[in-house]
């Protein structure tokens, strides 16, 4: 049977992700109860890392662990990958001694020649362009606290980035309403938006206007380091607070993806809100990657 890879929310049906998310809440139920669960004795994960995690690599370590398996953590420093091996020939080793790969890197052009090359699964731990496994917390988090996401309204506020490239995504999978608020020359590619999932609003008040959830993102992603003073002025009208939130729904959620700039893109406060999410999401990510490994290595 052809191995199946998680490079972007596409690759897998809505169906499936509706699975995903229940089975994430099951291991999660099981994981608080103490109980021992072990579906991958045996296997082995290659976590490639060419940019920094906390929250990735912990979850997808711990969760391996778990589940009774183990990972391999590689860095380009640590690797001959770091010394210019093909990411292509690196895939084809690779695929001869682990089960599975995740990988962080900011091409994402990369990723996939490391998924063409590879007779394993390969899961996309974060690109430039999309930041698949994020989302498979934000929505879980969503339905645990508020309920089923299907035919809500969420609000995108900031950088037309990975994160965003994702929101689009997943309004078309999960079937939710989708504005995005973001500084002229930092909006999506014309090419995600022609899709017709997601709507551009003129302003960050505009887009959360009866929003059940807000999501932001940090101003000056992985990458754009340098443009960090620029970026500070163009998305100061873009940050996220309380009274932002107070013209959402009543009970709106918001998410972000951490780690935060307190300053930048969220106020310093706005993180302690009762509205926000963005902690039990960022535990989530250690049961929605344990949902994500059992669907990829157990359900081809
Ligand atoms: N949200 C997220 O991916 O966190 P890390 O960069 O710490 O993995």
């Amino acid at each position: 049977m052809a191995k199946r890879d998680f490079l972007t929310l596409l690759d897998v049906s809505p169906e499936e992700l509706k699975a995903l998310t229940q089975r994430a809440a099951e291991l999660k139920r099981a994981h608080l109860a103490g109980e021992d669960h072990r579906s991958l004795t045996g296997r082995t994960a290659a976590l490639i890392l060419q940019l920094s995690s906390t929250r990735t690599r912990v979850a997808f370590e711990a969760g391996m662990a778990q589940l009774g398996g183990q990972t391999i953590f590689l860095s380009p420093a640590a690797t001959q990958l770091g010394r210019g091996e093909p990411i292509g020939d690196t895939a084809r080793v690779l695929s001869q001694m682990v089960d599975v790969a995740m990988i962080r890197t900011l091409s994402h052009d990369d990723l996939e020649a490391f998924a063409a090359a590879a007779d394993i699964p390969v899961i996309n731990a974060m690109t430039a362009r999309y930041h698949p496994c994020q989302l498979l917390a934000d929505l879980q988090t969503f339905e645990e606290l508020r309920g089923p996401i299907g035919g809500r309204r969420v609000a995108f506020i900031g950088d037309g980035y990975n994160m965003c490239n994702s929101y689009i995504n997943a309004a078309r999978q999960w079937g939710f309403e989708l504005r995005l608020a973001c500084p002229p020359g930092h909006q999506p590619d014309a090419a995600a938006l022609a899709k017709g999932h997601a709507r551009l609003s003129e302003t960050p008040e505009e887009a959360v206007e009866g929003a059940h959830l807000v999501v932001t993102d940090v101003w000056s992603s992985i990458g754009h380091e340098e443009e960090q003073a620029q970026r500070r002025q163009t998305f100061a009208p873009y940050q996220v607070t309380e009274t932002l939130l107070d013209r959402a729904d009543d009970r709106t959620l918001f998410l972000h993806c951490l780690p935060a700039h307190r300053g930048e893109e969220v106020n310093a406060t706005v993180l302690d809100d009762p509205r926000c999410g963005a902690w039990t999401a960022a535990g989530n990510r250690l049961h929605s990657q344990k949902a994500l490994l059992e669907f990829l290595l157990l359900d081809p």
